[in-house]
Order: C-alpha cells, then structure tokens, then sequence
C-alpha cells in the first residue's frame, strides 16, 4: 500500500484525503503533505527484515529534520544518526550515532557528555575526540568508520565508499588508529566499525560486497583484544523516484544478503536510512500562478521553486512531477533554503483514514 494515490475521478488523494482539500484548507503553499501512516509502514518493513538479529536502526536525521517525524520514529524504537550538535540537540536521548568529518570540539563535547556514539573519521578527528573525552570527564564509544573502497554505483555527489572519497579510514592507517585507541583506555572505548558508500544504493549485493570486507576488519580488529559488538552498514536503500514499476530490493531483500554474516560474528547490527524510511511519505504541494509561452516552449508557473526543494536543480536528481512534486520527503525540506529572501514552508502531516478535517501537523522545532 502506497499513502499517494489517484481517486477514482482522478484526483491525488494522501491516505484517501484529496491534496486539493488539504490545499483549500490550509493558510499558504508550496507545503509539504506526509503521510504519518507511511512513515510507519517504512519503518515496519526494516523492522521486520531485522527481526533475529541484534539491531539497531538509526534513522538518518539529515533526511528530515522535523521533530513530530522523529519523535513517531523514536516511539516506534527507532534511534537517530546525527551530523551536527544541533541535530544531536534535536535527538538527545534517543540512542545516537554522532557521523561526520568535520565534528567541531564543542559537539564532540556534548556527545560525549550524552554518551553517543561516535564514527571516527581521521587522525584529527580522534584528536578531538580524546580532547572532548578529558572536557566531558567521559569515555567516549568509537566505531571506526572504515572506507571499504566499494563503489556504490551512485552519483558522483552521493557517494562516499570508494578509495579517493574524503570519508572514512583507509586500511593502511587502520592500525595507527587501534595503536591510538589502545593507548587512551581512560578516553576512549572501541565499539564497533562502521562504513557509508553512499545514498541511492539499489542493488543489495553492494551491501554484501561491503559486509564482508567489514567483518574482515572486525576480524583483524577482535584478534587484537578488542571486544567490539556492532557492526554499523551505514544508509539505506535508495527509491524508485523514475516509478518505473521496477521492483526494488526492500529491507528485507537488503537485511537477508547480510544476515548470516552478522549471526556468523554474532554482531549487532546498526543500520542508518534515510531515505528509504521518509523518501515517499510525501509530496511538496504547489499552486499555479499562470501559465506562458517563450519561443516553442510552454510553462506552467508555479509558487514553489528551488529554494523549497533544491535537488533537481542542484544536481539533476529526478522527482517525479505534475503539479506536486513526488517523493518529497527526504532531503528537501531539509535542504530548504531562504533564497530570494522566501519563507522556508510549512509541513503538514495526514494521520490516519478518515474524513476531513483530519488531524496535520504544523512544524514544531525545539529551539535550538
Ligand atoms: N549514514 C551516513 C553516514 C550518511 O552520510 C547518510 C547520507 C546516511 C546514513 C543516510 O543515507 P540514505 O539512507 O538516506 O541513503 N543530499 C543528497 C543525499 C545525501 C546523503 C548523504 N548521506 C540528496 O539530496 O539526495
């Protein structure tokens, strides 16, 4: 079951309520439309394929920050994977993951206060990650993110796995780093490993191409006295914005390449989605202001524009479109910005089957 879908007399209706009425009932567009029941339903599916495995899925905040979202999530036992203090700020005490190469001190901080963990990315990542432990008094839990060099098979501009990426470690300067975790046992605690190859992944057999050299690692990495638990396989599956009817992997079909390998190390295993998890929840709504002609080219001209949803025009990326734009819900409103001094808009969620007027939600941000 999909949340979007056409009725009948071919209006797009969200959950069954028509698009149309939630426009004529709310005070301004462009607006993001998600379906809360979705939401659910995405995150039943990794729950599922998880299920006789230790595990721990980390929904990747950058994906969308709204707080009602994270607060469904985190109450239906989702975790959180943070890039930034104000987006560990956000999720504090929901059982983090603190990502990134350029952590500040300040944040390392407060993760290690909050008792995160935390991926280490370079040499001067864990510089500042032991100085964050003495600040914070407390020993800080790594996984090491390793940079397994496997191609994802992505766009350039998502993908973060292979050898020349600026992410991660790469094996020759692996032992540098456990001889330094080795001679800091009041500031540092050895977890896990951790590897990201990049967002958009459809093929499941990258993930099992990547687990196994993972556990490889951890292999090396346990002979040497470490007892590390977690196995961390980074993001999600990418969707199916072209609609092309393809069938694509689910977390089951992603969860089932890995499984033996987990249960074979007996790891837990954390993984981190985003998109998979928040992607098709939603659409960004907008109202025609006119139409025009130029040349042999006709326009349709909308009150949305790149300011409320960026990712066509910021690298080519493909969301389907007529009228609203589809599949709107991961890395838009999160990448929304104020440019042509425009208001960031609003978000409005669908909670369940039923007449309108039904429950939406306006965003609700913590201060932050
Ligand atoms: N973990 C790490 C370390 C990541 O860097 C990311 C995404 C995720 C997890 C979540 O990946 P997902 O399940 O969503 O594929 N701005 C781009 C997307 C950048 C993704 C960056 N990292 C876009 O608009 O598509």
């Amino acid at each position: 079951k999909h949340c979007f879908s056409k009725s009948e007399d071919g209006y797009l209706c969200c959950e069954g309520l028509r698009v149309e009425d939630v426009m004529n009932n709310v005070e301004k567009s462009p607006f993001y439309l998600y379906s809360k029941p979705q939401i659910t339903r995405n995150f039943q599916a990794y729950r599922d394929a998880l299920e006789g495995l230790d595990s721990i899925i980390g929904y990747a905040i950058k994906a969308n920050n709204n707080l009602k979202i994270f607060e469904h999530l985190r109450k239906l036992g989702c975790g959180a994977v943070l890039v930034s203090g104000n987006e560990l700020r956000l999720a504090l005490h929901a059982g983090c993951i603190f990502n990134g190469n350029g952590k500040l001190l300040e944040e390392l901080v407060l993760a290690a206060q909050e008792g995160v963990f935390v991926n280490v990315d370079s040499e001067f990542d864990l510089d500042n990650i032991v100085s964050a432990a003495r600040i914070a008094g407390k020993k800080v839990n790594l996984l090491l993110r390793i940079n397994p060099d496997v191609d994802p098979q992505v766009h350039p501009y998502v993908a973060t796995g292979n050898k020349n990426s600026k992410f991660g470690i790469r094996n020759e300067k692996l032992q540098w780093f456990l001889d330094a975790v080795k001679a800091l046992p009041n500031e540092l605690k050895l977890v896990g490993a951790h590897c990201h190859l990049g967002s958009t992944i459809t093929k499941v057999d990258i993930f099992r191409d990547a687990a196994v050299l993972m556990v490889n690692y951890i292999d090396q990495i346990r002979a040497q006295g470490f007892k590390i638990d977690y196995l961390n396989i980074g993001g999600g599956l990418g969707i199916d914005y072209y609609h092309t009817g393809a069938v694509l992997p689910s977390p089951r079909d992603l969860i089932d390449t890995v499984r033996e390998l987990v249960l074979s190390r007996d790891l837990n295993l954390i993984i981190e989605p985003g998109r998979s998890l928040i992607a098709n929840t939603c659409c960004l709504v907008n109202r025609v202001t006119g139409v025009k002609t130029n040349g042999t080219k006709n326009f349709i001209v909308i009150d949305g524009s790149m300011a409320e949803l960026i990712r066509p025009s910021l690298y080519d990326a493909y969301q389907g479109a007529g009228l609203v734009v589809h599949d709107a819900g991961a890395y838009c409103m999160s990448m929304a910005s104020t440019y042509n001094l425009k208001m960031r808009p609003p978000e409005y969620w669908v909670e369940e089957d039923g007449p309108w007027p039904r429950s939406v939600m306006q965003r609700h941000l913590k201060t932050i």
